[in-house]
């Protein structure tokens, strides 16, 4: 199947699947465990259904919105994913240009392959960028500095990272705990010369560590040695928003009571999510939670959901139930994996038409028609 017979995010994952190794799309796909928060995600998407209006004049429609106070086309941010590279050659500027092109937000990820300024330099756009926070608190701080010095209007901390979740997946293949790849991964990986011949060709760095870490420390061998600091608290929360000028999001949020205290300490909005399945199984989905920190803190500052975005109609459901917009993890990843920034410009295509049509067929003309009224359970 090439890319434009892609009808759904789906097919964009079996052209990814068979595009890339086997430990590569296991990496994407994958959660933590048995799965179960990962499977939950779309559950928690498919036990809603509409109450659609009739009889409502949806001719003129606009699609446009604003995420955490600027103009955005679609009610969409893009990533944050680290390792896109693995995915595609140069995958987070391919992801950026396909972003910036579709007019929606791009979350870089602190472990990207391409370095923040490039992406910044390069692609522009919408740049947010995601910190994870390590250990050495001075890494963290220069990070988010040189965020600052590039232009990147948004900081996300991520908070459900302080352990690692147990990928079985990336255990079995070796890509974890140490990146040290076994005989059947490596010789799946000669099974597909192409991505060899692009990919491989790119090793995998992290470029925006590299310059923290200096000449004489590995970047890979520090992430893969507990770096991510298990002591971070809301105090530091507190001085990251004494540190960063720009706007500020929490990202991991399952709870009304957190997501008033990031407000309380300066957020701008916060990311309910559980990192798409990949950290604590047997965690809610953000979708779960948006009822109880919508009723806390709407009106305040942004809500941002994530986890199973599939469809358009995930992103519907998901704004009628009070979300300000989604983010999409694996949607665009498959589209990445599937055809670089091709690829992830048809999956934003895919879920545009499929947003567009939904609005239509609930009597909606543009975002803001979303409402709780027209969501119930079954
Ligand atoms: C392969 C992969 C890598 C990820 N890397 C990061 C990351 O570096 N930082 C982060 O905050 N979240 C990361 N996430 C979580 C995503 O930002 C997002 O929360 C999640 O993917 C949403 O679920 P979905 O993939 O079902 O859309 C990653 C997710 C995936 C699938």
């Amino acid at each position: 199947m090439d890319l434009k017979k892609a009808l759904s995010i789906e097919d964009l994952r079996v052209i990814a699947r068979k595009r890339v190794p086997r430990f590569v799309f296991d990496y994407v796909a994958g959660g933590s465990e048995d799965e179960v928060t990962l499977q939950g995600n779309r559950e928690s998407f498919e036990r809603l259904r509409f109450r659609p209006r009739t009889l409502v004049d949806v001719s003129q429609r606009s699609l446009h919105t604003t995420i955490l106070g600027g103009p955005s086309r679609l009610p969409v941010i893009a990533g944050p994913v680290g390792l896109l590279g693995l995915s595609w050659r140069h995958g987070d500027m391919e992801m950026a240009h396909a972003a910036a092109a579709a007019g929606v937000p791009y979350g870089v990820s602190t472990v990207s392959m391409d370095s923040l300024e490039d992406i910044a330099r390069e692609a522009g756009g919408r740049l947010w960028f995601q910190c994870y926070v390590f250990r050495e608190r001075a890494i963290t701080e220069a990070l988010i500095r040189r965020a600052a010095a590039a232009g990147y209007e948004t900081l996300i901390i991520t908070s459900d990272f302080p352990v690692a979740g147990k990928r079985e997946r990336d255990l079995r293949s070796g890509l974890l705990p140490a990146n040290q790849l076994t005989l059947r991964t490596k010789l799946d990986i000669l099974l597909h010369p192409r991505w060899l011949a692009s990919v491989a060709t790119q090793r995998p760095r992290f470029v925006n560590l590299e310059r923290e870490l200096g000449a004489g420390r590995d970047a890979a061998s520090f992430l893969t040695s507990n770096m991510f600091d298990p002591a971070l608290d809301w105090d530091d929360f507190r001085r990251f928003r004494d540190l960063w000028k720009g706007k500020l999001l929490l990202k991991g949020v399952l709870r009304a009571e957190d997501a008033a205290r990031a407000v309380a300490c300066g957020a701008d909005g916060v990311v309910l999510s559980n990192h798409g399945g990949r950290q604590l199984d047997g965690a809610i989905s953000g979708m779960d939670a948006l009822p109880e920190v919508v009723r806390e803190i709407r009106g305040r500052a942004s809500i941002i959901v994530d986890g199973g975005v599939r469809r358009g109609s995930d992103i519907a459901k998901a704004l009628a139930c009070g979300a300000e917009a989604v983010i999409l993890g694996r949607a665009v990843n498959y589209g990445l994996a599937a055809g670089g920034a091709a690829g992830v410009t048809r999956a934003l295509d895919i879920l545009r038409d499929e947003f567009d049509r939904t609005l239509a067929l609930n009597g909606c003309c543009r975002p803001a028609d979303l409402s709780p009224d027209l969501i119930t359970t079954v």
